[in-house]
Formats: structure tokens, C-alpha cells, sequence
């Protein structure tokens, strides 16, 4: 009988983390005999004719670095032919039917995709591309915006890189007597922000859950015992009537009322950093139950680790437990997405701890 072969790609944006699940999972398959190929730059590599594949079957990569961010299999070329240029020239079809050719040419018998929910949506909304081969998703992402899933690879180690980077920032700032409005990624979701924000003790933390007032955000400042801190803005946030980067916005009110501040954008540095230890433990959690996933000839299902453990649930499950959003890149797409929950204890916590968290949950 001939052994089973093996694909794995990174999709959606990078963060760090992915490359130890890559090395996990080739370990398992070497262990089991199975062979394995990456295909590069997720499925822009794959749309390829041919599919553009490396061999890992052999310790083609230096796994020794396995914990440095970034993806040794890339993540997608925006130059490249890919979902969303393909959506938008209405020839989604045609893009899906070449992945599908591509499968079917790499004779592969698993695929393991490790993907945010914009990947793990695309999977589900269109079965055809995977079909005839076990698909098991591992979610990743810097969000922490994936439905059924207490953690995504790379979100603790992008809450470290930020609370580091205020570190830093708070020392300037008590050299001048100045606020930081720090603007983290997490697009709709506030996870990140909120996380980081608990973790170096922000003044405030802002996030698209909750709504906030700028005059009391302003007293909640003047009120403060110190002319220094850091007021943590996710991405997200929005404040009727004014338009820009949030963090731009949210300065421009506070110097408006007297107070001196400066803005900070960490950007991508948050999806760097070498992989933490929890987020290590995390990948061979998944990549363990990806490859009995296998094994027991799962398929459409994606790994969760939720009270200590790690399972798979259906993609369906995943797709219909979060909440469902237009995709703002791909026409037509919907994506399940997971939010900051009104009953989060770190809203709770940041309150105790005399963070101004906003008003009311939206
Ligand atoms: O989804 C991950 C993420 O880093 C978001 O937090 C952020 O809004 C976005 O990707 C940035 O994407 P890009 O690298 O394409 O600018």
C-alpha cells in the first residue's frame, strides 16, 4: 500500500508560531512514514500550474530556527492571482477549479491548512476545492477572532511583543510628562488590545465591543495620578464624525483638552517576535490532533483547544458558532467571526484594576 502524502500550507497573514507547527506536523508525518510537501505562499503557490511545492519529507528546512515568526512556506504574494483578485475580475470559479486541479495533480491524501478565519471561511463556503482529501484546519492568527477556540497560534507571543514595545514607551513617556496612544491590530476584534492592555496596566483600553466617551476618557486621564501612561486603541474603534487612524483621532481629542501626548503604531512587529513557550506548547497541541485528525480519516474539521485540551470540531460547527460578516476583500464571501464577549473577565479585571474600559457594551 503506498503511504499517505501530506500537504500543508500557511494562508492569511503571518504571525509567529507557524513555523513550529510546521515542523510538529512534518515530524509526526516522518514518524509515521507518511510523506510530506509545503506548498508555498498557501494558495497562490497552489493556483500554480504546476503548484509550487517543497519536499519536507527529508529535513530539507533548518528546523533548529522553527521559532522564529514568519512561515518557511510563505504566506501569498499580493502580486500573485489569488482569491481576492479573482473575486473582484468575477472569476472565482475558475480560481477554485485550478486549486482543485492542483489537489488532484499532488495526489495528496490530507491537507493541513493553517489559517485565520478568513481562510478557514473560504474552506467552507466553497467544499469543492478540498474534496477527496482530509482538510484539517489549525487556526492562527493575532486576532484571536476565530469562533470555538480559547487560543490561535500567535497571539500570545503578538500580546508579549506589545506589552515589550509599551515597556519601552512608558519610559519615554515619564521622561516628558506625555501620554502614548498606541494603536494595536485585531481589526474588528479586541482581544489583542485588551490583553496587552491588562498587561502593562494601560490607562485605558479602547476596543470596537465597547463604546466610549471621549470627555469621560478625558477625565478618566486628569484624574490619573501620574502626567504619563499609555491609552491602548485597537485598530477597530471609530468615533462618530471623525475619519483616520483611530489612534490619530483619539490623540487629536486628547491635545484638544490640554493633554500632551504622542501616537505609536507597533504595525507589523506584532506578528514578529521568536514563538513563546505558550505558543509552542500550543502548535504541537495542534499539530498532534491534526495528524490523528488523519489518521481517523477526519476531514473538513478544524483543531480547537479549549479547558486545557485540544479536539477538532466541524468546519460547519466553526462557520455557525461566530458571528457571520461580509468579507470586506472577497465579494460574496462571509466570515465567521468571534468577538470580545460582554462576559470576558478581563473586562471585569481591567475595571478592578482602574482602567477606563469604556461605556456600554455595544
Ligand atoms: O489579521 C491579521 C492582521 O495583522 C490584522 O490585525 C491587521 O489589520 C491586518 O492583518 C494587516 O494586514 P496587512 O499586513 O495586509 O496590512
Amino acid at each position: 500500500m503506498r503511504s499517505k502524502k501530506i500537504g500543508i500550507m500557511t494562508t492569511g497573514g503571518d504571525c509567529s508560531g507557524l513555523n513550529t507547527v510546521i515542523q510538529r506536523v512534518v515530524d509526526g508525518c516522518v514518524q509515521r512514514k507518511w510523506n510530506v510537501i509545503g506548498i508555498k505562499d498557501g494558495t497562490d503557490g497552489l493556483y500554480q500550474n504546476p503548484p509550487i511545492t517543497v519536499d519536507l519529507s527529508h529535513e530539507t528546512f533548518q528546523f533548529a530556527s522553527s521559532h522564529l515568526a514568519g512561515s518557511i512556506l510563505s504566506n501569498g504574494n499580493a502580486g500573485n492571482t489569488n482569491f481576492e483578485s479573482s473575486a473582484r475580475a468575477g472569476k472565482l470559479g475558475t480560481f477554485n477549479k485550478r486549486l482543485q486541479k492542483s489537489i488532484r495533480e499532488l495526489e495528496l491524501d490530507a491537507m493541513v491548512l493553517i489559517g485565520g478565519n478568513g481562510s478557514l471561511s473560504l474552506a467552507h463556503l466553497y467544499p469543492e476545492i478540498y474534496s477527496g482529501l482530509s482538510l484539517v484546519c489549525i487556526p492562527k492568527t493575532i486576532d484571536m477572532d476565530v469562533p470555538n477556540t480559547e487560543r490561535t497560534i500567535g497571539f500570545d507571543t503578538a500580546v508579549q511583543q506589545l506589552t515589550e514595545y509599551c515597556d519601552q514607551l512608558l519610559l519615554t513617556a515619564r521622561s516628558h510628562h506625555r501620554w502614548f496612544v498606541v494603536q494595536t491590530m485585531g481589526r474588528e476584534c479586541g482581544q489583542l488590545a485588551l490583553h496587552a492592555g491588562v498587561a502593562i496596566a494601560a490607562d485605558a483600553i479602547l476596543i470596537p465591543e465597547i463604546k466610549f466617551d471621549v470627555d469621560n476618557l478625558v477625565k478618566h486621564i486628569k484624574q490619573s495620578k501620574r502626567d504619563y501612561g499609555i491609552i491602548m486603541v485597537s485598530e477597530g474603534i471609530s468615533i462618530r464624525g471623525h475619519s483616520g487612524k483611530p489612534a490619530d483621532m483619539v490623540s487629536r481629542k486628547l491635545t484638544a483638552a490640554g493633554i500632551a501626548n504622542r501616537t505609536a503604531f507597533p504595525e507589523h512587529i506584532q506578528r514578529a517576535g521568536d514563538t513563546l513557550a505558550s505558543d509552542r506548547i500550543l502548535a504541537a497541541g495542534f499539530a498532534d490532533c491534526a495528524l490523528h485528525a488523519i489518521e481517523n480519516n477526519e476531514t473538513y474539521v478544524m483543531t480547537t483547544f479549549e479547558n486545557d485540551d485540544f479536539k477538532t470540531i466541524s468546519l460547519d460547527d466553526f462557520f455557525h458558532s461566530g458571528k457571520p460578516e461580509k468579507d470586506p476583500k472577497i465579494l460574496g464571501a462571509i466570515t465567521s467571526n468571534a468577538y470580545v464577549e460582554p462576559d470576558n473577565p478581563l473586562l471585569r479585571i481591567a475595571t478592578d484594576m482602574g482602567i477606563y474600559i469604556g461605556e456600554k457594551k455595544k
